[in-house]
């Protein structure tokens, strides 16, 4: 059985997580997608509310579960017996990033790998912040943001 947990902000879950979401599905026996704190950043959404936008977007897949953690990537792992971490890759510029945090969290355990799915580029410019920057200013979102959640993406900034 290979599981694997895709942790993020999600704040909000565009169509670029959802494209990760179901490729890595079809790859593993049981993925958890986990919504977890990003220090650097100050959310806009509450965890409830991201954690009820994934699992309306996951639930046709019955091999994905959504969860949130508040802590370390690597102990929320462990404590769900998981040693594979999926992370999208956009641009060259998520590279450095995620490139220091799979370091450092092969450090914390050496037993959990850092594997990368590639965007699609139909996605390679979409980011739940330019999402919401769109929506703050009224423009269309609802190519970017999977139907099921665009309602409630739209509400929070009316
Ligand atoms: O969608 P994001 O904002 O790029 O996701 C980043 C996230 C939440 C996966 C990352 O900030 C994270 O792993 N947070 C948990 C704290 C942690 O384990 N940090 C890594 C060691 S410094």
């Amino acid at each position: 059985m290979t599981k694997a947990i895709y942790p993020g902000s999600f704040d909000p879950v565009t169509k670029g997580h959802l494209d990760i979401i179901i490729r890595t599905s079809k790859i593993m026996s049981h993925l958890t997608v986990a919504v977890m704190e990003n220090p650097r950043k100050v959310a806009t959404y509450n965890i409830e509310k991201r954690v009820e936008m994934l699992k309306l977007v996951t639930e046709p897949y019955p091999n994905v579960d959504v969860d949130y953690y508040k802590g370390l990537l690597i102990d929320y792992a462990q404590q769900r017996e998981t040693d594979i971490i999926v992370k999208g890759l956009r641009a060259i510029s998520d590279f450095e990033f995620e490139f220091q945090m799979a370091l450092v969290n092969q450090k914390l355990n050496p037993a959990i790998e850092t594997l990368f799915m590639m965007t699609n580029s139909k996605y390679s410019y979409l980011s739940s912040s330019i999402v919401k920057e769109i929506a703050a200013l009224g423009g269309d979102v609802s190519s970017l943001v999977p139907h099921e959640v665009h309602s409630m993406i739209v509400d929070k900034f009316k």
